[in-house]
């Protein structure tokens, strides 16, 4: 497979978008509930500057997964905290591409300075958990019952990850 990962254009976000709201309508690994416009996924692109990174992975000029670093918290204190996100398209699932993703972006994080990563996912998404269990992210948190999707209490655990 010609699999490239990259950081991510401006001309990637038709493709993060539509990876995302496949999601957003039919799965509790995300919460959002409203499906993104291409100016709404725009504008989170430009908000990423180079010290939290949005990258993809283009398989011969398809973007068919992307992972970001985002803030953790706005508060000063939490500038060693990082939160992880990756979306690998549905048709691409258990190739290896999530856990490519984020090797990647543990290495950047790492490359950056940061200190803690953390993860978060709703603990009917098996997939997630077990990929970031697999690369050394273990739960710290589990909130109950904290969000409501499909008409159904959903829970939250938080996974992190010390970089040094
Ligand atoms: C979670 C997600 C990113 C995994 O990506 P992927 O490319 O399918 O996963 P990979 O093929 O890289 O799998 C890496 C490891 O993750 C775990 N894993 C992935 N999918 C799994 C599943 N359905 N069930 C159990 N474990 C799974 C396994 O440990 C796997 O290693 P193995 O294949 O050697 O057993 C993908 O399912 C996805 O995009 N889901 C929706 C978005 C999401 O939940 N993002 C949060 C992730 S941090």
């Amino acid at each position: 497979m010609n699999l490239q990962i990259r950081l991510a254009a401006e001309e990637d976000v038709d493709a993060i978008t539509r990876i995302y709201n496949h999601y957003v309508d039919c799965s509790t690994c995300t919460f959002q509930m409203r499906r993104e416009s291409t100016e709404d996924r725009l504008a989170w692109l430009r908000a990423h500057d180079a010290e939290h990174p949005v990258t993809v992975c283009d398989h011969d000029g398809n973007v068919v997964a992307w992972a970001s670093l985002s803030p953790w918290n706005s508060r000063c204190a939490y500038a060693g905290t990082v939160e992880t996100s990756v979306y690998v398209h549905h048709d691409w699932h258990r190739q290896g591409l999530g856990k490519k993703l984020l090797v990647d972006l543990i290495e950047r994080a790492r490359n950056l300075g940061y200190h803690i990563l953390i993860g978060g996912a709703c603990t009917e998404q098996v997939a997630s958990i077990k990929l970031q269990e697999s690369l050394g992210f273990s739960q710290v948190a589990c909130f109950r019952e904290v969000g409501r999707k499909f008409d159904r209490w959903l829970d939250v655990i938080y996974l992190q990850l010390a970089l040094d």
